[in-house]
């Protein structure tokens, strides 16, 4: 194997390993951990929500570097899957569409996640309302899965 095909392999797996995280997480806070915390009273639960953010912070902060550097890398690379279409080609055209799309989507998924994560008091509405923003994250974060498998086998 090669280093480049090593690099390729490498920023592929890191890429798609951050979107398991990106979306399983939230998944998992959604519909496990928050219903579970209701047994707690305001003081503990609050408490422990605190906790959790100041760990999954880090987390999210790394993912989105991951991210965007493997991101650009897929699609900037020589080795770029929108290479093989001809220039000025329809195909081309509407990758590169999708692309923009999914960029778009991407960079409020990385808004939200570091909103709920976060500590800015300007974004207090959004973790006051978790429920609604997770599922908000959770829905956009599977349809950035399924444009970019889209994307992946346009041919
Ligand atoms: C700056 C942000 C991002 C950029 C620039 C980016 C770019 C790309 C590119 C160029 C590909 C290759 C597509 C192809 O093979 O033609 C790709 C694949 C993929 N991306 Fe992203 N991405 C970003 C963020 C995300 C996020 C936030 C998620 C999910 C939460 C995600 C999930 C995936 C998955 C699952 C694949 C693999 C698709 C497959 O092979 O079937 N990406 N990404």
């Amino acid at each position: 194997m090669t280093l480049e095909t090593f690099l390729i392999l490498l920023a592929r797996w890191l890429h798609i390993l951050s979107a398991a995280l990106a979306i399983g997480v939230p998944i998992y806070v959604r519909f496990v951990l928050m219903p579970a915390m209701s047994v707690l009273d305001e003081e503990p639960r609050s408490r422990l929500r605190d906790a959790l953010a100041r760990r999954w912070r880090i987390i999210v902060y790394l993912l989105i570097i991951v991210f965007l550097a493997t991101g650009f890398y897929n699609f900037l690379g020589a080795h770029a899957h929108w290479r093989q279409f001809p220039e000025g080609s329809e195909l081309r055209r509407r990758y590169h569409m999708y692309f923009g799309i999914k960029l778009l989507v991407a960079l409020v998924m990385f808004f939200l996640s570091s909103a709920l994560a976060g500590r800015s008091a300007k974004l207090e509405f959004i973790r006051t309302n978790s429920r609604l923003w997770l599922m908000v994250l959770v829905l956009l974060g599977i349809f950035i899965v399924v444009i970019s498998g889209t994307m992946r086998f346009m041919s």
